[in-house]
């Protein structure tokens, strides 16, 4: 959960190396460091906190070696502080890591026994000292890396230099992502392509059990057997303006408003327009005889899942099992031959959704997964890559890449329910030609966001905030609740609309907000009746809705209008509303919107 760079030159690397961990830093952020190798000699520089307390520390104290390494940190084994940030050295070697060492405390005890003197609280100083015992006892820098490889229990994407070398870099990976860039006299490495977009769009994936010696004119790749490995270079889709906010204040609001662009860019993947048709790619699987449908993913995505069981079920008639990667990992659930299991994720690198979808494939399902990284360790997993086209996403809040999300599988519904005759001809054109209008009834709302401004100054008073949805309104209310409390950290919770009387109606008094989400679908009047046991208790009323004031019987604290659309494509348009609530508090909060504390972008441990 951490991001690590390396460059070799044969110009001066901090830099750069800076400029890359700016690109990671959506990957932690609460210490950073580099090292870098000048006269024969290992040099280092570390701070707490953001990035540019980094940069500070080398204004006033450069490096100036042309071979370098870094990192940008989301503690896992240790405080984050500046002696447990990352690069680990010795005289003779210096580390940065991402993942965990699970056998570090076996590795610290036979090292310290061994007169090894560590000085941090991490498990990724047990790397440094494998290394440097093997070189103590004579090993070169190759040899002693692999050595010590083959002692690590865990997950990690390692970059390692060495003093005396300032033409050698050596690369791990093992169930954390890393990539190799190539320039021109220069190579690279980085936990993704988006961290190399300003130096080169040449990448080549490390492959799980690869290790990597780069020296500046190329890279030699060995699989976990030592044998010379064959990985295809490939021209990467990121590039340098990536990071850019254009003219918004924050990414989370440019991704925001990039959604009618990238909802299009998703469409146009599936549909034939011009036909007003489901276009599926053919994906390899006889969707007519698809049992059963299982979905897991974790968070913002899990939802995206939760409105897919809705529609599955509704659309395609095919049951559908959903849960959290994290509880569905280790449910022992028995699971159908020939099931169909979808995990969705953003960064495709989440540790929980990768271990459930290997759990999945060793039950013999089919695996398709809606991914936004289409080079992600779980795309490159899955029988099938259901890919979203959300662009890359910086902001820790899923925004764009939800309702990208939410498009692909909206789309896959209705491939399914052709595939099954659920759905018929003239079915599959109207909710296409629904699907078509969504990006123009987006634009429409990110129009103008006073409402919201306002709504905001209610929502920063409030201690705790309720959302409530019924039916496949029920996961939005959820996705709402969960998007408030990350960045803005207020107390949210999103609840069934049906089950409020069982419990959670004990909280409502005239302080508590309850945001409804309410589109005039079947469930409309069941909706309003909650609503009227909210207002009957002096609860404030905020309705997203495209019904009129006067079809609620009741006063409402707000009104977010919305559209008049189909059942069908609600979830995906009402899915806006709610991101802006969330982000104008947070806003009003004065909290970090794109980097909210405690959190990370790409969930890479368990
Ligand atoms: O990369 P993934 O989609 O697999 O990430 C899953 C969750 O960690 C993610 O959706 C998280 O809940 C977001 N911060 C929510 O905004």
């Amino acid at each position: 959960m951490c991001g690590i760079v390396g460059i070799l030159s044969t110009e001066p690397v901090a830099l750069d190396l800076v400029d890359a961990l700016r690109r990671l830093e959506y990957r932690g952020y609460d210490s950073a460091g580099i090292a870098t190798v000048e006269n024969g000699h290992l040099g280092r520089r570390r701070a707490e906190g953001k990035l540019r307390n980094l940069e500070s520390r080398l204004a006033s104290e450069p490096l100036n070696g042309h071979i370098g390494i870094g990192h940008t940190r989301w503690a896992t084994h240790g405080r984050p502080i500046e002696r447990n940030a990352h690069p680990h050295m010795t005289p003779r070697v210096s580390v940065v890591h991402n993942g965990i060492i699970e056998n570090f405390r076996e590795l610290r005890e036979e090292l310290t026994a061994a007169g090894h003197v560590f000085e941090t609280e991490t498990d990724t100083e047990t790397v440094v000292h494998l290394i440097t015992d093997q070189m103590d006892k004579g090993a070169g820098p190759i040899d002693a890396v692999k050595s010590a490889l083959k002692r690590l229990h865990g997950a990690f994407a390692l970059a390692i230099i060495f003093a005396g070398e300032d033409n050698l870099m050596m690369a791990a990976r093992l169930g954390s992502p890393l990539v190799v860039g190539h320039g021109e006299g220069r190579m690279f490495l980085g936990s993704d392509a988006i961290a190399l977009a300003p130096f080169t769009d040449t990448v080549t994936y490390l492959e799980e059990g690869d290790f990597a010696v780069l020296r500046n004119d190329g890279v030699e790749i060995f699989d976990r057997d030592e044998n010379p490995a064959q990985r295809v270079p490939i021209k990467s889709q990121a590039n340098a303006l990536l990071v850019d906010k254009g003219n918004h204040r924050h990414f989370m609001a440019k991704e925001i408003h990039e959604q009618p662009e990238v909802i299009s860019h998703t469409l146009a993947h599936y549909l034939d327009m011009a036909e007003g048709r489901i276009h599926l790619p053919d994906i390899g699987i006889d969707l007519s005889s698809v049992p059963r449908v299982t979905i897991s993913a974790c968070g913002t995505a899990y939802y995206a899942g939760l409105v897919a069981k809705y529609w599955i079920e509704r659309y395609a008639r095919v049951p559908v099992e959903i849960d959290i990667a994290s509880e569905l990992r280790y449910r022992e659930a028995p699971l159908p031959q020939g099931g169909l299991a979808i995990f969705v994720s953003q960064s495709g690198e989440t540790a929980d959704t990768l271990a459930t979808l290997r759990y999945c494939k060793e039950q013999g399902q089919r695996i398709a997964a809606v991914v936004n990284v289409r080079t992600s360790t779980i795309a490159r997993e899955s029988d099938v890559v259901l890919p979203t086209l959300a662009g890359p996403e910086i902001g820790v809040a899923s925004t764009k890449a939800f309702t990208c999300q939410l498009t692909a599988l909206a789309c896959f519904t209705l491939a399914l329910g052709r595939a099954r005759g659920t759905i018929d001809e003239a079915t599959e054109r109207t909710l296409v030609k629904e699907l078509m209008e969504v990006p123009r009834q987006i634009a429409d709302q990110l129009f103008d966001e006073t409402q919201y401004e306002h709504l905001a100054h209610l929502l920063a008073k409030s201690n705790d905030v309720l959302y409530l949805g019924r039916g496949i309104s029920f996961p939005l209310a959820m996705e709402g609740a969960l998007k408030l409390k990350e960045i803005s950290y207020l107390h949210a919770e999103g609840y069934a609309a049906g089950e409020l009387k069982h419990g959670p109606i004990a909280l409502i008094d005239e302080k508590v907000p309850v945001i409804i989400v309410a589109p005039r679908d079947g469930l409309f009047e069941k909706t309003i009746s909650n609503m009227q046991e909210v207002a009957a208790r002096g609860g404030q009323i905020v309705m997203i809705s495209n019904a009129l004031d006067d079809d609620v019987g009741c006063p409402l604290t707000a009104h977010i209008r919305m559209p008049d659309a189909h059942d069908f494509t609600n979830p995906i348009i009402y899915a806006v509303p709610i991101q802006l609530i969330a982000y104008h508090t947070a806003v009003q909060m004065g909290t970090d919107v794109d980097q909210p504390r405690n959190l990370a972008k790409s969930v890479t441990v368990e």
